[in-house]
């Protein structure tokens, strides 16, 4: 997978401008505020369907202009393919793929892998569990879409459950609405467990390879997907979700809210033993988000047998001379991304600089 062009229109702080891309190292050179954020931006958005910055599509539209285009080429198995979005100020979004309106959004996942890492990133490790959930769910959702619909249904009925926890007085009449409901509920949740584990189970090997070779062999990380139910078939999972559910009724109506299920997960992180998450110092915590990160290329790779576009935003500044070395010579082998205000390291690179 390879991405060849992106057009942008009325995009950030791009009225008009179409920018073409080598396989391997892509450098995008420009001063602070110049859009190379932007750039990665709107490549981000074109395979995820979302934006790694707000949750707001029409954030993206120019100021001053009614809607935004971007417009993607990506070769493919040797066949040349596109993606287009327009989005409005209404916040709606229209996506094509090869000219064809698209149905469901999950159509386009899969058409473009990326794996992003950004100063934001390195927060990962201790950050809430929200932002590792996120992490779990975003590389997920790209190569599995059983994961993402099970994922979006799974939210909408924690949604109408919160909502009706807070809304309605009458128990009876909560546990009659929910009766139908959390068994869907663990239905979906069963899938997305199961998922999550078999993710963390893979990606914890590569990501323990790549610590402890950054670490000098000093380090030795272990991660684990941090679940009330324990790994075993789908069937037991999801009998398992059902019975917590039931168990935590009271406290979820004394609550007003869903206090069990994987929307509650996390993803342990310990270093020798030690909970990172709590204890880990900042050259560790960049570490391990750059071993999630390169784990996750890893992961791609064997699940998809395709490489991911790797969008780098101002993370060589932020690593030190070895774990930069290291993240260059494993990126080597993917069409990579990097913005940076200066470039120094000599080596063989497509130059972007932005404005042109
Ligand atoms: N919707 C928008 N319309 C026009 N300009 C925008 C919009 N959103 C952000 N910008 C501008 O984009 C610039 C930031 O671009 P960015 O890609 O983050 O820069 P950098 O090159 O530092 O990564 C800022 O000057 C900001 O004002
Ligand atoms: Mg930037």
């Amino acid at each position: 997978m390879h991405l060849e062009s992106v057009t942008l229109k009325n995009f950030r702080n791009y009225q008009d401008k179409t920018v073409l891309f080598k396989d391997g190292l892509n450098i995008i050179v420009g001063q602070n505020a110049s859009g190379k954020t932007n750039l990665l931006e709107s490549v981000y958005v074109a395979g995820i369907g979302r934006s790694p910055r707000t949750n707001k599509y029409k954030d993206m539209i120019r100021w001053g202009s009614e809607y935004a285009y971007i417009k993607v080429t990506i070769k493919k198995n040797k066949s040349t393919h596109t993606i287009e979005y327009s989005i409005d100020r209404q916040d709606k979004k229209r996506i094509a793929i090869d000219g064809i309106p698209l149905v469901k959004l999950s159509e386009i996942l899969g058409m473009l892998n990326i794996v992003f890492f950004s100063p934001d990133e390195m927060k990962l490790v201790k950050e809430s569990p929200v932002e590792r959930r996120r992490f779990m769910d975003i590389s997920l959702s790209q190569q599995n879409k059983n994961y993402f619909n099970a994922l979006s249904k799974y939210n909408a009925i924690v949604a109408q459950r919160n909502k009706l926890l807070k809304e309605e007085h009458n128990p009876d009449k909560i546990k009659e609405m929910l009766y139908g409901w959390d068994s869907q509920l663990a239905s979906y949740g069963a899938t997305i467990i199961l998922k999550r584990y078999e993710f963390i189970e893979k990606i914890k090997v590569f990501a323990r390879n790549t610590h402890s070779e950054i670490s000098n062999n000093s380090e030795n990380l272990q991660l684990e997907y941090e679940c009330e139910i324990p790994q075993g078939e789908i069937s037991s999972i999801k009998e398992e979700f059902l019975k917590k559910l039931n168990e935590n009724f009271e406290k979820d109506l004394s609550l007003q809210y869903t206090s069990f299920g994987c929307h509650r997960d996390d993803i342990s992180i310990k270093i020798n033993g030690v909970d990172a998450r709590k204890f880990a110092s900042q050259g560790q915590q960049r570490t391990v988000a750059l071993s999630l990160k390169l784990a996750e290329i890893s992961f791609f790779e064997s699940e998809t047998g395709e490489k991911p576009v790797l969008l780098l935003d101002d993370v060589l500044s932020e690593l030190d001379a070895s774990r930069r070395e290291k993240l260059l010579k494993l990126s080597a082998g993917l069409q990579t991304l990097i913005t940076c205000t200066e470039f120094e390291e000599n080596l063989n690179h497509n130059l972007i600089k932005i404005p042109q």
